[in-house]
């Protein structure tokens, strides 16, 4: 089979429901129903020198998203742990981001039936890309409180990690239309929710906030929770209103895709003094120290023979 010449550039190594394979030569059935009905759950883990953060943790949150969807598979915690570890091991990356996919499977003919799937495991290590460029980490990110509300977690429970991105991508494009680069979404209460793959923070009076409800449980935001209670610095896990943002000393944002940023302009005019602010550059080294503590951190053995 010829490769489409849009994957050709494409580095990496994906794990296809049993198979090792280059990402470039990765494909799914036309009627699996994770592509048909985004009928899928996933979660996303990054790499960093050699060692995957907070591994355990994120194959715990993946199982739950999967029990959460009534799937399963015939693989252990330890064996998931194996298949990231084997497609990372297998690109030699040293920096990278490794996606692991539960999808519904293929209903079988003459039927609807979610239930008759057999659920399929797919996982892939690409190099590691940030949300947040060169310039952007430095400066900070432009965000925009959108019109686009996020779908409510009372119609899909947000803390299954899903593909309904089209709240967030339509965000995304207006965030573009407005001169900005990152959307939050609110809630139909216009309370904040989260952005195109990342959780929000804010500080006034160097009191931290970020929302409860409404949006995913990053293991990102996880960390800065821990990092901010290790700085005895109060953070307020509850509703944040938008207005609240304009307000704000500093806005943040944390994600697996580059971890702390810090937005520096909101609805077009600049948040506190307009630079990235103390808590968040100070969080932002602290999460990137974490990296370096054993017990969070996955060491990849780069010279094993193949699985
Ligand atoms: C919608 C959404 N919110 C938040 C996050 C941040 O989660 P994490 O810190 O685990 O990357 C993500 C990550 O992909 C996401 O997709």
């Amino acid at each position: 089979m010829s490769i489409d010449p849009e994957l050709a550039a494409v580095q990496g190594v994906a794990f296809v429901d049993g198979t090792y394979m280059p990402l470039a030569e990765a494909t799914l059935p036309l009627l699996e129903r994770g592509f048909l009905r985004s009928d899928v759950t996933y979660d996303a883990i990054h790499v960093w020198n050699g060692k995957i953060f907070r591994l355990q943790d994120h194959i715990e949150r993946f199982q739950a998203s999967i029990a959460g969807l009534k799937m399963s598979l015939p693989y252990s915690a330890q064996e998931i742990a194996d298949i990231v570890t084997e497609c990372t091991r297998r690109t030699g990356f040293r920096d990278a981001f490794i996606m692991l996919i539960c999808t519904r499977g293929v209903t079988p003919p003459g039927t609807r039936d979610p239930r008759l799937c057999r659920n399929r495991l797919y996982a892939y290590t690409q190099p590691f890309a940030r949300i947040a460029n060169d310039a952007q980490q430095r400066d900070g990110l432009r965000m925009i409180l959108s019109h686009t509300q996020r779908i409510p977690s009372a119609a899909l429970d947000q803390r299954i990690k899903n593909f309904h991105w089209l709240d967030l991508t339509m965000a995304q494009l207006e965030a573009y239309d407005r001169d900005a680069d990152i959307p939050v979404l609110p809630t139909a209460d216009g309370a904040i929710t989260e952005g195109s793959g990342f959780n929000v923070f804010i500080a006034r009076n160097g009191v931290l906030a970020t929302p409860a409800t409404g949006m995913f449980e990053g293991i990102t935001r996880r960390t800065v929770l821990e990092i901010a209670a290790s700085l005895q610095v109060q953070c307020e896990v509850r509703a944040v209103k938008g207005e609240e943002l304009d307000g704000a000393d500093e806005i943040f944002i944390s994600s697996t895709a580059g971890g702390v940023t810090a937005v520096t302009q909101f609805n077009g005019k600049p948040v506190g003094s307009g630079k990235p602010g103390p808590l968040a550059n100070r969080i932002h080294e602290l999460y990137w120290q974490r990296h370096q503590d054993d017990a969070l951190n996955t060491v990849i053995d780069y010279t094993t023979e193949p699985v």
